[in-house]
């Protein structure tokens, strides 16, 4: 499928100081990760969301939320960083303020190499208390499903987080200043259903940026982007970084003459 980059967008990138991300599950649908909402393969299709993500559930039946999100931990970690995981890694290699706001908790960017990476959702791979909230790394297996807290005994949990629960607070400050901030904003393979993630495209528009969505379905933010460019992320991203640097005065060598250079008055 061909994907054509429109002219503009290629500009405002050559343009823009700041460039921000947000991406979703769909980013890592092409690494075999299923996202929550597509029909059929989508998580939320073949579970309920309030029997697995909550903090009702967890304490109605922690076992098996505990188990679901151990088969979740395991199924990303056979999973590998995918084409739109490394252009991402490579515009931020290009671009000196770039900022990565992700709902995933694959950490499949951080493994791919970006590195300002802020998770609004938490991280499938860490863990905390249920009745503390602070984080552990350490326990003794003791046969118990969930796991029991070293210091307190409570139970562990996964550290993400759940509806009906608030967000890292610093993550979604940043998050949010670098929205509003930003001269180009690009929301890839999220849904845009869930606020307050949902609201930082919105935020970036708002400030000025230009607001592009890659995503192959419409979304509730389509009608408010500048450039829509519809197609698997795999795809689209590194089609857009192609287009980002190709001729591009910045990484071709220059070949002005020594004395035409340092004109500086
Ligand atoms: P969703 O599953 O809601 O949406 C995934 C989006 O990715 C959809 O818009 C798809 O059209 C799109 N998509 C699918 N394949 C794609 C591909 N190859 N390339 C690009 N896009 C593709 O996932 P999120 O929007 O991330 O929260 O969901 C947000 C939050 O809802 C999640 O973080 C999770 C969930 O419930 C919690 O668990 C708290």
């Amino acid at each position: 499928m061909a994907i054509e980059i429109p002219r503009e967008l290629v500009e405002s990138l050559r343009r823009a100081r700041r460039v921000a991300v947000l991406t979703g599950a769909g980013v890592s649908a092409e690494s075999g990760v299923p996202t929550f909402r597509d029909a059929q393969t989508g998580l939320w299709a073949r579970f309920r969301p309030e029997e697995l993500a909550t903090p009702r559930a967890f304490r109605l039946d922690p076992r098996r939320v505990w188990e679901w999100y151990a088969w979740r931990r395991e199924l990303v970690a056979r999973a590998e960083p995918n084409a739109a995981h490394r252009a991402l890694v490579a515009m931020e290699a290009r671009q000196p303020e770039f900022t990565l706001i992700t709902q995933n908790v694959d950490g499949l960017h951080t493994r791919a190499g970006s590195r300002n990476v802020i998770e609004l959702h938490g991280n499938l791979h860490r863990t905390k208390c249920f009745d503390e909230d602070v984080a552990v790394s350490e326990w003794t297996d003791t046969g118990d499903v969930p796991p029991r807290c070293p210091r307190c005994g409570g139970l562990l949990r996964p550290d993400v987080v759940w509806f009906e629960e608030n967000l890292p607070v610093e993550a979604l400050a940043r998050a949010m200043e670098c929205s509003a901030a930003c001269d180009v904003f690009l929301s890839v393979g999220t849904a845009t259903v869930v606020y307050p993630a949902a609201e930082l495209p919105l935020r970036a528009r708002a400030g000025g940026a230009r607001l592009v969505e890659i995503n192959p379905s419409p979304t509730p933010i389509s009608a408010q982007a500048h450039h829509v460019l519809r197609g698997p992320a795999g795809e689209v991203l590194p089609e857009l970084l192609r287009a980002w640097t190709e001729h591009d005065p910045v990484l071709s060598p220059r070949e002005d003459p020594p004395d035409a250079r340092g004109d500086v008055t």
